[in-house]
C-alpha cells in the first residue's frame, strides 16, 4: 500500500515538474550520445575509407519508392545491380520479379549481413549476393539493369563512371533523385517515391551531340 502511493507520487510529481536546464541538458546530451553510437557503431563503419563527400547514409526506399522502381523494370530481363544495397530489398524484389544474378554492393558491413539475413529468411539466399564493396570499385561494364538511391551529390559523379563503362543496352533506374544532366526516358510514382529510368544508349547519343555542337561552337568563335 506504502509503496503504492510512493509511486503514485512520484509519478505526480514528474508530471507536474516543468524540466530545468539541467534536465534539457541532460536529455540532450543522451540523445546525442545515442546518435553517435548509432554513426560510429553502426552506419560509419562501412564509409572508413571513402571521402567524406562521397558518403551517403543509409536510408531504405519505401515500399512505393520500390513498386515504381519494378514499374520502370518491366519487359526487362537478365542481370540486376543495386550500387548502395542497404538492407537489401531492392535486389530481393528484383529477384522476385525474375532478375537474375541479382547483386547488391554495399560497404556497411552491418547492412551487407542484414541483408544476407533476409535473403535466407525468405529462401533466396541461393539466388541472390550481397557484397560488401564501395561501388566506385565495381566493374560495370557487364551490367544491364542498373538501380540506385543515392545522395544527388553524388548522382552527378556516377553518371560519368556509367557513361563510360556501361553497355548501350543498359538501363539505369533512380530512385527519390534523379541524375542531374540526364533526360529520363520514363518516370514513374510522385513526389518522395519517384523514380526515374534512362537509356545509357539514348543518353550517350545526347551527350556525344552535346559535346560535338559544344566543339563545333568553339570552332566557330
Ligand atoms: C539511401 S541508401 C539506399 C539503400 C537501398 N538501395 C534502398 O533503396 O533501400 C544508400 C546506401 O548506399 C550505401 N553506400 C554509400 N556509399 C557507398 C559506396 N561507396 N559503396 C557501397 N555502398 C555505399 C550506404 O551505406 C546506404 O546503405
Amino acid at each position: 500500500m506504502d509503496d503504492d502511493s510512493s509511486t503514485t507520487e512520484t509519478f505526480a510529481e514528474l508530471k507536474t515538474r516543468s524540466l530545468g536546464v539541467s534536465d534539457v541538458a541532460q536529455i540532450a546530451a543522451g540523445t546525442g550520445l545515442a546518435v553517435y553510437a548509432m554513426w560510429v557503431g553502426i552506419l560509419q563503419p562501412g564509409f572508413r575509407r571513402v571521402p567524406l563527400k562521397l558518403q551517403v547514409p543509409y536510408i531504405p526506399a519505401s515500399k512505393s519508392q520500390v513498386r515504381n522502381v519494378m514499374t520502370l523494370l518491366k519487359g526487362r530481363k537478365g542481370d540486376i545491380v543495386d550500387l548502395g544495397s542497404g538492407d537489401g530489398r531492392i535486389v530481393l524484389e528484383a529477384h522476385r520479379h525474375g532478375f537474375t544474378p541479382a547483386v547488391g554492393y554495399e560497404l556497411n558491413p552491418w547492412l551487407v549481413y542484414l541483408s544476407r539475413f533476409k535473403a535466407w529468411r525468405t529462401g533466396h539466399h541461393r539466388s541472390v549476393s550481397y557484397r560488401r564493396e564501395d561501388l566506385w570499385k565495381v566493374d560495370l561494364s557487364k551490367c544491364k539493369n542498373i538501380t540506385v538511391f543515392l545522395a544527388p551529390s553524388v548522382l552527378s559523379l556516377l553518371q560519368k563512371k556509367m557513361l563510360a563503362e556501361l553497355p548501350d543496352d543498359a538501363l539505369v533506374i533512380a530512385g527519390r533523385f534523379p541524375f542531374p544532366d540526364w533526360t529520363p526516358c520514363r518516370v514513374e510514382g510522385l513526389g518522395v517515391d519517384r523514380a526515374w529510368a534512362y537509356s545509357i544508349d539514348v543518353q550517350r547519343h545526347k551527350t556525344k551531340t552535346a559535346s560535338n555542337s559544344f566543339t563545333k561552337a568553339e570552332e566557330t568563335t
